[in-house]
Parts: C-alpha cells; structure tokens; sequence
C-alpha cells in the first residue's frame, strides 16, 4: 500500500484525477467504481475540467457506484444517484445508462442487493476503485463490524455516520437509517483502489492503514490489496 501525503485538498484533487484520467485513457471502455461525499467532490471537478478541455473521453466508460442511501428515490437531492448526475456524469460525456447506483428506492431490497451484486460481476471488477473514508473506518458504508460483510448489502447506519452526513441535510431526523453498500468483497476485487482523505481524517488514516487490520476499522483491509493507494491531504484549501 502506498501512502502519498500531499499538501491540500487541490493538490490531492488534482493526482486523483490525473490517476482516474489515467485509467480512462489506457483503457477507455474501463469499469470505474465511484465515491460520493466531500472528499471527491474537487477530483471530479479536476476530471469534468480535463473532460472540457479535450483531454478525457468518457463515452465508453463504465460505472458504479459503492452505495445509495435506502428510501431515497434517484431524484431526491440528498440521494447518491443525484449527487453523481450534479458533480460528474452531468458535466462529462458518460452514457448515462452505463453508470450504475444500487435503487435505495426498491421495494425489495433483498432483491435489489442480488440485482446490484450480479450486476457489478456481469460488468467485471472494477479496474479502479475510488473511496473516501468515513471517521469510523468506514469504507462504502460497510461500518465497523464483527466481520468483513463480502457482497452487497443493507446496513442500519452508525450513530457517528448519521450525524456526520447530517450536514448535508436540512434536519439530522432527515437522514436515513439505513443505507445499501457494496460489500468489502467488490471493493477488494477491484484492481486498483485509491483512497482519498483530507485533513480531518488524519486520525482515521493513521489508525487504518498504520495498525491492525480489523473488521472494527472497515479500510484496515486495504492493507491487504495487492494495488491500493492512499492520498492524504494535510490542508483543506
Ligand atoms: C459517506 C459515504 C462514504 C464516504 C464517507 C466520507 O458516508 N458513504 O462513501 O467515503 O461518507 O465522506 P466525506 O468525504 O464527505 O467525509
């Protein structure tokens, strides 16, 4: 595992995406797995740009996404779905119907969870998989856990979560419980990962890539894959 420390959030923006970038251009046609949060939010600005300029085709791409809030339909402003439409898929030229979310909004998410597992497969690994980190450890929404949950699967959210992404909700009340993840499995498949952190995380990121490897701190199994990188950014601007 490589851990690269960089200087700010601009900076750690700007390699990530020159890394996706990369991906895209040696393999054009490539199965991306994507993030949201706050932590992508400058990467996928630094590719809509390169996009803009001519540097980056996206036409034959493929994506998937880690998770999707549950009960929260594709067009609700706090959903995943919209989050990707707003900061990337709507400002690069991505066939919309080659990015993929899990439905939060299904009424059988059991079902939903196989369709979104088999789907992933079908596609192939991701070639690349990006991730943020939650302050527990979390990866996707796998949150600390007795285990490693491998496949896709509905988790009910941790306290520390809910009030974390709360900021991006009018009231903590409106954020949901209970949310659909790629397991631990998909992302270890990936062939790559690369795992982008900001300077709040510097606790997280020490704890997780720098001590034991435990189901307690989801990421600590990164340090197990055969091609995964850190970004760290030790200043937001
Ligand atoms: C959410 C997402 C994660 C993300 C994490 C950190 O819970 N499910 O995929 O990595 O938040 O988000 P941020 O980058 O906003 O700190």
């Amino acid at each position: 595992m490589r851990i690269i420390e960089v200087e700010s959030y601009k900076e750690m923006s700007r390699l990530a995406a020159r890394m996706i970038g990369g991906q895209v251009a040696l393999k054009p046609n490539c199965v991306l797995g994507l993030a949201t949060g706050s932590s992508p939010i400058g990467t996928y600005e630094e590719l809509a740009a390169d996009y803009q300029a001519g540097i980056l085709d996206f036409s034959q791409v493929r994506t998937v996404n880690l998770d999707e809030y549950c009960g929260l339909t594709p067009d609700n402003p706090q959903s995943y779905r919209y989050f990707m439409d707003l900061h990337l898929f709507g400002k690069v030229n991505v066939d919309k119907a080659n990015t993929h979310l899990p439905n939060g909004a299904a009424p059988d998410m059991q079902a939903e969870c196989a369709r979104y597992e088999a789907l992933v497969e079908s596609l192939g690994w991701p070639d690349l998989q990006l991730l943020g980190i939650g302050h527990n450890g979390h990866i996707g929404f796998n949150e600390p856990a007795e285990d490693f949950p491998t496949c896709v699967h509905t988790v009910q959210l941790a306290q520390s979560t809910i009030q974390a992404n709360s900021r991006l909700f009018d009231r903590v009340e409106d954020v949901p419980t209970q949310a659909v993840t790629m397991g631990i499995g998909a992302i270890m498949k990936a062939k790559r990962v690369l795992l982008i952190a900001g300077p709040d995380k510097k606790e997280i990121v020490e704890k997780a890539f720098r001590g034991p490897v435990t189901p307690q701190v989801p990421a600590s199994i990164l340090q197990l894959h055969r091609d995964a990188t850190v970004i760290f950014a030790k200043k937001d601007a």
